[in-house]
């Protein structure tokens, strides 16, 4: 190849090359910086919490089918009441013992709801807020229940077999 030749062929793919480089660092730094920005415990979110809305959730989302609070819903599942879940100050914890109990909501999401009930992390921070608020709770009653959850509460509601 002639040097002419050499130079008209590599020369714009040089030029190329070195841009594309350069772009290929932009995303390098900032992912890099985002990793920094995570090992900052500071950044982490957490969100608003607002337990009059967790305790519609709480009674819409189906919770109440296997768990009472204020001595309403069922009890398949320990009560949720304020009171007496020594977890609810650590929401960590909360969610890990919620976590024991997949199986059995599960099933009964599938079987008596007909899917699976899907919550944001928001629905999920304010759920918690009412688990462990008792002001909250003490007006939780009957009248709470959307009447699909009412139903699947006096039909019995589907459990696993062990
Ligand atoms: C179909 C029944 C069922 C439904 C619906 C259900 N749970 Fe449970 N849940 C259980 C059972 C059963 C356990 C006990 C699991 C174990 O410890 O073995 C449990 C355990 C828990 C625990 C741990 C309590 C403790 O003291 O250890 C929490 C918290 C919890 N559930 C929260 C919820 C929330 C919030 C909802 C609604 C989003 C919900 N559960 C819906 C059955 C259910």
């Amino acid at each position: 190849m002639k040097l002419a030749d050499h130079n008209r062929v590599f020369r714009p793919l040089g030029a190329f090359g070195l841009t594309l480089a350069i772009l290929a660092t932009i995303p390098l730094l900032s992912a890099s910086e985002a990793l920094a920005a995570q090992d900052d415990p500071s950044l982490i979110e957490v969100p608003q919490m607002d337990a009059e809305r967790g305790k519609d959730l709480f009674a819409e989302r189906g919770c109440v089918v296997c768990h009472t609070v204020n001595n309403v819903g069922g009890d398949i599942g320990p009560s949720l009441d304020a009171s007496n879940i020594e977890q609810s100050r650590n929401p960590f914890e909360f969610f890990a013992r919620m976590w024991r109990g997949a199986d059995a909501m599960l099933h009964l999401q599938r079987a008596d709801l007909g899917y699976q009930v899907d919550f944001s992390g928001q629905d999920l921070a304010d759920i918690y807020a009412f688990v462990q608020n008792s002001e909250a709770q003490e007006s939780f009653t009957e009248a709470n229940l959307p009447d699909h959850i009412k139903e699947i509460i006096d039909n019995g509601p589907s459990i696993p077999k062990n």
